[in-house]
């Protein structure tokens, strides 16, 4: 019987958090939790009901009535909110353009961190998002802060848009470091490496090369774990 961890995996858009994090949960067995697509669900529901996304007290009251559950699924993971499964509705340019905003808001991250702490509670847990090192899960045994030039998340990310969506590298460059702004500089729990996290520059490497590295920090740190309880 081996320990279980927890690791948090952070940084911008674009790095490779939740490919990376995906694997990692296969590599160990552990359970892989996307807290940006919380974030985006909220939004979704946010920008269908028309409650505008400024307004704090609203959107934590639509937050509140939220009903947010991750499955595991095909070759992600699966959104359920209220039953409705909207996982094909998260990546959209209007969501992306969104989120950020409401991502800022006190009632919605209080909410969100709640729910996150209580999936990671029985450890064996990869989560990935922007404060699960500093915020979400202070205690997370492994953290990771994953990082890639602005130039090359554009890129990556360039790469996974729909055949014919309206938009150039460059427009595609500004806006991701634009959400990135947004996020570094809210005033609740913004994007920050933490103090114990390790920094992980992944340009130039491949998403199975990112992966290894951090299943081998993952697994050095269950050995320490074990032997120190010994
Ligand atoms: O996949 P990508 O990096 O583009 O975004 P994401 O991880 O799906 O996160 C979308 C947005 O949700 C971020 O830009 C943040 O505004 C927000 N977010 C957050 O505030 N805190 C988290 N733990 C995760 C996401
Ligand atoms: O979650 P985050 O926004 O950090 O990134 P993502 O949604 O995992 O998207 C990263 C994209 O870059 C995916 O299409 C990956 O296949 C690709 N990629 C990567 O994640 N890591 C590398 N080292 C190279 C490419």
């Amino acid at each position: 019987h081996t320990h279980r961890i927890n690791i948090a995996i952070d940084g911008p858009a674009g790095a490779g958090k939740s490919t990376v994090a995906r694997k990692v949960a296969s590599a160990l067995q552990y359970v892989y939790i996307d807290t940006g697509a919380m974030y985006r669900a909220v939004t979704l529901k946010v920008l269908d009901s028309g409650v505008p996304k400024d307004d704090d007290e609203a959107v934590g009251r639509l937050a509140d009535g939220l009903d947010i559950v991750l499955l595991p699924g095909g070759d992600g993971q699966q959104v359920r909110v209220n039953g409705e499964d909207v996982t094909a509705k998260l990546r959209s340019l209007e969501i992306n353009r969104s989120v950020s905003y409401v991502a800022r808001l006190s009632r919605v991250r209080l909410r969100m961190a709640e729910l996150q702490r209580n999936m990671a509670a029985g450890k064996g847990v990869v989560m990935d998002g922007r404060d699960i090192g500093t915020h979400v899960l202070p205690d997370a045994e492994l953290k990771v802060f994953l990082t890639a030039t602005p130039r090359e998340r554009a890129k990556r990310r360039f790469l996974e848009l729909e055949p014919g969506t309206e938009i150039t590298l460059d427009q595609l460059e500004r806006e991701i470091e634009e959400r990135d702004r947004l996020d570094r500089e809210r005033e609740i729990a913004p994007l920050l490496q933490a103090a114990d996290a390790r920094l992980l520059d992944s340009t130039g490497m491949t998403v199975d090369e990112v992966a290894e590295e951090i299943v081998q920090w993952g697994l050095a740190a269950v050995r320490t774990i074990s032997a120190e309880e010994k």
